[in-house]
């Protein structure tokens, strides 16, 4: 009897956290489509970048498949406070702002972190998600944190988050006007390279002051890894409904789930261009993705 009852048990709590594990992909789906409202000053997406790139990082130091998750979440969330910002607060760099839109700005780990703590599954990556934005030495907002009192995830999206806002946000005139047509970026590297120099220089020189020494050295050996990689090759940036069957793809795009729908380095298929659409439309991946110019695909 007691088994039975143990069993029926364990079937119960088995079902619940399905459950649990359902709703709370679904919830995260939701708020990253949300968060797409604020993505449109960049090349490419903020958020995904920040969400994979944090995780890699994650990894990297040590951190537990847990705390991975979690990183990977705040990343994917960090900027979830700027939904409903006007233009002038998600185009321009805080120093550039007025002060009515510096006021609106700082408020974002803030409010994020209301939106996200209404879940009881989002209580860590809210604390996360609200700690985004301290650096080491105090100077950061809205806690003025110092050191260890640090969420170590944010330490991480901090350095993440910073770069790809010195190299891959756009000033209002260059925005991406979400027009369907090949955008040639004649050597993507070339385009950012000063950005990406003065940003990693940045980087360097306030490590241990601003940013955590450790993780801007390790985010410094894997973006310059990334950026070898891709060599000298010309790429474009191709809206999905323009993917031709082998042409290859430069980055690997997953869902915010974490299923892999099209590899680095993989040609595209029929099925890839179908899932991409399907994908784009969704909101999980990006409505342009990057292709090599002139792959060098072997002959079979
Ligand atoms: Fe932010
Ligand atoms: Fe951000």
């Amino acid at each position: 009897m007691e088994s039975t009852n143990t069993s029926e048990l364990e079937r119960l709590v088995s079902r619940l956290s399905n459950d649990l594990a359902e709703n709370f992909f679904q919830t995260i789906q939701v708020l990253s489509t949300i968060i797409n409202f604020t993505e449109r000053f960049y090349e490419g997406s903020h958020s995904r970048f920040v969400s994979e790139k944090s995780a890699d990082l994650a990894r990297l130091l040590g951190l537990n498949s847990e705390q991975v998750f979690e990183i990977k979440m705040a990343g994917l969330l960090h900027d979830i406070g700027k939904v409903g910002f006007i233009d002038s607060s998600l185009y321009k760099f805080p120093h550039e702002m007025r002060p009515n839109e510096y006021k609106q700005y700082s408020l974002h780990p803030e409010l994020g972190k209301e939106i996200l703590k209404a879940h009881n599954g989002f209580t860590k990556i809210a604390e996360i998600v609200h700690q985004h934005h301290e650096k080491l030495d105090g100077s950061g907002f809205p806690q003025n944190l110092k050191g260890n009192q640090i969420h170590p995830g944010a330490l991480i999206i901090s350095v993440v988050d910073y770069y790809h806002n010195g190299v891959y946000k756009n000033k209002r005139e260059n925005a991406d006007n979400g027009e369907a047509r090949i955008t040639n970026t004649q050597s993507y590297l070339g385009n950012t390279n000063n950005k990406h120099s003065s940003v990693i220089g940045f980087l360097m020189q306030k490590k241990g002051i601003l940013f955590d020494k450790k993780v801007v050295e390790s985010f410094v050996a894997v973006v310059e890894m990334d950026r070898r990689k891709l060599g000298g090759k010309t790429v474009l940036r191709v809206p999905v409904n323009q993917i031709k069957p082998g042409m290859v793809f430069v980055e690997s795009y997953h869902t915010s789930f974490g299923l892999l729908i099209a590899a680095s380095g993989a040609e595209a298929t029929s099925d890839h261009v179908k899932a991409l659409v399907r994908f784009a439309e969704a909101g999980e991946i990006p409505h342009k993705v990057l292709v090599l110019a002139d792959p060098e695909v072997p002959k079979k």
